[in-house]
């Protein structure tokens, strides 16, 4: 595998004076290297790894991606849309519904994509329609890990999968309407620091397919979670033995099975977190009784993790970075007093004018971003091999005025 090309702070600087801020700048030469690694760690053959493309949607990642021979996780009509617009293959490309209309059930069913079901009901719908289909079926594991409990996606308090114990009712509904059975699906949580916790929701959902009540089952999916550390004083985690041990376990299972199944990971923020940086320009400094604010021109409404979960992102002043270190609120633009990045953070001395780099702002950034206070989503930039690809280019305040007119019957 390459080594990977770091972009260092002259670069962000350059790109945040050609391109203005604030903006979104994606490492691509990571996120294929980090694709790629998870194929040389976990080392079971038949593995697909599929980008959960909910993480970061830019047309320039997903483009690179492709290129680079990836799968997809998707959990909306649009993301499926988008998928196949840009090339990836229907085959290649798995729907993870989730309290989906019937409308966008029949509109999905018609790109030939695989449903990853999870709710009973949304199961006797989809069979009763589409009988004879291939599906898979999302259970629960009744393992839950995640780094916030708002991303924890399974356990008891989740509106996610079928329950282990109701796999009587999955099995009476598939042979009803004939479906075919050929994948079992399971997603813990995003983040997740516990390895054990992996091994034991894979254990669990193994329980299920030993008991060969599906007969055309192909592959199995663990879904995502893998962690990356957003603060220097995380360790990260040593995916080379997880990718071993995870290999051992199902290589284990299929020697017992008798038959040697897929094993599907379904990986977001592993994949593009790193890779993306958030430059803003600090407009406004001032002290509150002793308490140094810097006002900047971005807010949560471009990155609202911090808010959401209380996400702790690494920031660094790329324009003073030998200065004193003093003791900052990171703040942002939007009207609402929770919208700070960062408070009580050490930073070297900022003044007005200079450029913050916000990192590991590549995963569920940009993607959950708004133009809440009608602010413009930033522009975002690609770096691959050195060329620099302007994927989306922010538009004006006036611009953004007119949009909304336009989408509006009242014009
Ligand atoms: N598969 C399924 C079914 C999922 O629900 C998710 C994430 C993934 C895969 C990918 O998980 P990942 O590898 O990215 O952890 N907005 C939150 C994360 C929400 C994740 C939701 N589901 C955050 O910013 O931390």
């Amino acid at each position: 595998m390459k080594k990977t090309k770091i972009i260092d702070r002259n670069s962000f600087l350059k790109y945040a004076e050609k391109y203005g801020t604030p903006l979104y700048v994606y490492n691509g030469d990571l996120i294929i290297n980090r694709y790629s690694e998870l194929y040389n760690y976990i080392t079971w053959p038949k593995l697909k790894i599929l980008y959960a493309m909910k993480a970061n949607y830019n047309v320039g990642i997903l483009n690179l991606l492709k290129n680079n021979r990836a799968f997809l996780d998707t959990v909306s009509p649009a993301e499926v849309h988008l998928g196949l617009k840009l090339g990836f293959e229907k085959e290649d490309i798995l729907f993870t519904s989730n309290n989906i209309t019937d409308d966008e059930m029949h509109e999905v069913k018609k790109t030939g994509v695989l449903f990853n079901i999870g709710a009973l009901s949304s199961l006797e719908k989809f069979g009763s329609v589409y009988p004879e289909s291939k599906v898979c079926i999302r259970f629960n594991p009744d393992v839950y890990a995640g780094e916030h409990k708002h991303v924890q996606t399974a356990g008891s308090i989740t509106k996610f999968g079928v329950l282990l114990s109701e796999v009587d009712r999955v099995l009476e509904i598939t042979n009803k309407y004939n479906l075919k059975v050929i994948g079992l699906h399971e997603h813990t949580g995003s983040g997740i620091g516990e390895t054990e916790k992996v091994y034991e929701s894979m254990t669990s959902l193994l329980g299920i397919a030993k008991r060969n009540l599906f007969p055309d089952l192909e592959f199995i999916d663990f879904g995502g979670g893998f962690k990356v550390p957003y603060s220097p004083t995380t360790k990260r985690i040593d995916y080379a033995s997880f990718g071993k041990k995870i290999s051992s376990i199902f290589s284990n299972f299929c020697k017992e099975y008798g038959k040697d199944l897929f094993m599907y990971f379904e990986p977001g923020k592993y994949i593009v977190a790193e890779s993306g940086h958030l430059i803003i320009e600090v407009n406004t400094l001032k002290n509150n009784r002793g308490r140094l604010i810097a006002g900047t021109n971005s807010g949560f409404n471009h990155l609202i993790r911090p808010l959401l979960y209380g996400s702790y992102h690494q920031i660094e002043n790329i324009s003073n970075p030998a200065g004193e270190i003093k003791i900052y609120d990171i703040c942002g633009n939007i009207c609402e007093t929770g919208d700070c990045f960062a408070e009580q953070r050490e930073l070297s001395e900022i003044r007005e004018g200079d450029k913050l780099i916000i990192k590991n702002a590549g995963a569920y950034c940009y993607s959950m971003g708004s133009i809440y206070n009608l602010r413009a989503m930033p522009s975002e930039l690609l770096i691959v091999n050195g060329n620099e690809l302007l994927v989306t280019k922010r538009p004006s305040n006036k611009e953004l005025a007119e949009l909304v007119l336009s989408g509006s019957n009242l014009n």
